[in-house]
């Protein structure tokens, strides 16, 4: 794992991807990745040839608040002529794990394995929606519906198998409230967290308050 630690985040991004040639993208939902976002649909990139897909998407329509491609479709999927690959928010949860699922094997084949695969994590250890104490964090599909307890709503999440086959991850974390959970991480004193089985060419990429207690 190779540490940055940068107030600005979008420019530490822009530096790790430097020179990558990325044909296919996972992006992260929540509200860290928003300013990353948006400072990279201003790169010249060649973006016609990008595929965007979801590392976890909430179960909810495309236009809501909450849903992580109205997040990535105002901050950087509208700028660009990417193309997109959304999980359906809008579809029963099982329905929607099952369809992107088939969308990742036929775009993948059978490797899934992702350019880059951009990641938050939460103060509890989630990580896309792989969140503790759920059967999904042992799971050998690609994609998997998943109930959070502890946000109250359904999502759809990729899930470890993919995850550590990218070539490239990125993990975005901001804030002192992120201290604790990165300590535990970078200490190898999470392995009973899911982002303690995070596997690969990792890139942790902290402001100096979620750096602070390193
Ligand atoms: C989501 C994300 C989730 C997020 C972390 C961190 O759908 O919320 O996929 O895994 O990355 O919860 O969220 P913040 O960036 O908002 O702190």
């Amino acid at each position: 794992m190779k540490i940055h630690v940068r107030d600005d985040l979008p420019q530490a991004f822009l530096e790790v991807i430097r020179g990558d040639d990325l044909k296919s993208i996972a992006l992260a939902g929540g509200s860290t990745p928003r300013k990353v976002y948006e400072r990279w649909s201003k790169q010249r990139c060649p973006w016609e040839s990008m595929h965007f897909f979801f590392g976890d998407e909430r179960m909810v329509p495309p236009d809501d608040a909450r849903s992580n491609f109205r997040m990535a479709r105002e901050a950087l999927l509208a700028q660009v002529p990417a193309k997109v690959h959304r999980i359906r928010g809008e579809d029963p949860p099982e329905a929607a794990a099952s369809s992107y699922e088939r969308e990742l094997q036929q775009f993948f084949g059978a490797d899934g394995r992702f350019d880059l695969v951009i990641l938050g994590v939460g103060t509890d250890g989630h990580t896309a929606s792989l969140f503790p104490g759920t059967s999904v964090l042992d799971s050998d599909r690609w994609a998997e519906a998943v109930w959070s307890e502890s946000q109250s709503e359904h999502r759809v999440s990729l899930t470890f198998p993919v995850l550590n086959a990218a070539r490239k991850t990125i993990v975005l974390a901001k804030g002192a409230d992120k201290a604790e959970v990165i300590t535990r991480w970078v200490n190898g004193r999470a392995t009973d967290l899911p982002i303690g089985r995070l596997k690969g060419n990792i890139h942790l990429l902290l402001d100096e308050t979620a750096a602070s207690k390193l």
